[in-house]
């Protein structure tokens, strides 16, 4: 089970988990400590999997979210484990970590992670806040990943798409790096069927966005007249996100997409697109790898709509 150079380059092992190289060894041991509050909420995910869309619904829930309904969405959702202000770019605005700015924030915080269950704080097993957990079905995810690796520093640069795709899945024993985090994040650890954790499908949203929205509301406990939800749906749509300016880093000052003129971060949103990359031999070892990874964890996902 080998770990693509590429990736080694800018990742590391930690807990028998995946840690990106921006976050170091002692920033993950001070998460373990972050203080949790109650009345958090975490909003989880595998990157690329609708994290934004998901914060953005929440934040809306929660109306007039600390009064920042004008800020940028990433400075109302601490994304505690990244050491800059601003999400995947080069900015000279950088403070001590979204760890410390999540600190400072008021009450009730959304914070955003990537983490693997193992690396998430401590007290969060003892405080239980609410925790939403978005997934998505693993070939979209494929394909929204390679297009983001090609704005992101963070990420290796791929020039085609089979390179990506070989990374993707290299290594079945260990380090078939989405399915494993999927697995290890939600089932073995039983995150899943915890009673503070609501686990939400890419694919359920894009289905029925406003029955999504009232699970969400219901779930944070939040009691919303139809009007609202209506209202809450329509400015989570795809296109109304993708043209608000502070729903997405496509339109912050400090953005430097790797020079890649128009590649933006709301790409495309849909179900099934994975079909315009995968080539039928690649259907194939996926699915196969994907059956086996699967196996006993009693979760399905939507391929196609
Ligand atoms: P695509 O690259 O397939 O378009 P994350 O926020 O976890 O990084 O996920 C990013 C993915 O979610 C991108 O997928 C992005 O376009 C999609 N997304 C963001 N907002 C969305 C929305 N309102 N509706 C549908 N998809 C959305």
């Amino acid at each position: 089970s080998s770990y693509p150079e590429r990736v080694k380059k800018v990742t590391y092992a930690y807990k028998d988990c995946i840690v990106p190289s921006f976050t170091d060894k002692s920033y993950l041991e001070d998460l373990a400590n972050f203080e949790v509050r109650n009345d958090d909420i975490f909003v989880i995910s595998y990157p690329k999997s609708g994290n934004t869309w998901t914060q953005f619904i929440v934040c809306k829930i929660l109306k007039n979210y600390h009064n920042m309904d004008n800020q940028h969405i990433f400075d109302k959702v601490p994304f505690i484990e990244f050491p800059q202000r601003h999400l995947q770019m080069q900015t000279e605005n950088t403070v001590p970590g979204m760890y410390e700015v999540a600190k400072n924030q008021p009450s009730p915080r959304v914070l955003k992670t990537h983490l693997q269950s193992p690396l998430l704080p401590d007290d969060i097993a003892t405080k239980k806040p609410k925790i939403v957990y978005v997934a998505r079905n693993p070939k979209d995810n494929a394909v929204s990943y390679y297009n983001f690796s090609k704005v992101s520093p963070s990420l290796p640069k791929y020039d085609k798409w089979s390179d990506f795709f070989s990374d993707y899945c290299q290594g079945a024993g260990k380090y078939l790096i989405a399915l494993l985090w999927l697995i290890s994040g939600i089932d073995n650890n039983s995150l899943r069927h915890e009673e503070n954790v609501m686990f939400l499908k890419y694919e359920d949203m894009k289905k029925d966005l406003r029955g999504c929205v009232i699970r969400i509301a219901d779930f944070l406990g939040y009691y919303l007249s139809s009007e609202v939800i209506e209202d809450i749906a329509d400015q989570s749509s795809f296109a109304e996100m993708k043209t608000n300016p502070k729903a997405n880093p496509d339109h912050l000052a400090t953005v430097k997409y790797r020079n890649q003129k128009g590649k933006t971060f709301m790409r495309k949103g849909v179900v099934g697109d994975w079909k315009n990359y995968f080539t039928v031999n690649q259907n194939n070892h996926f699915d196969s790898l994907y059956a086996k990874r699967m196996e006993g964890t009693n979760l399905t996902f939507d391929f196609t709509l």
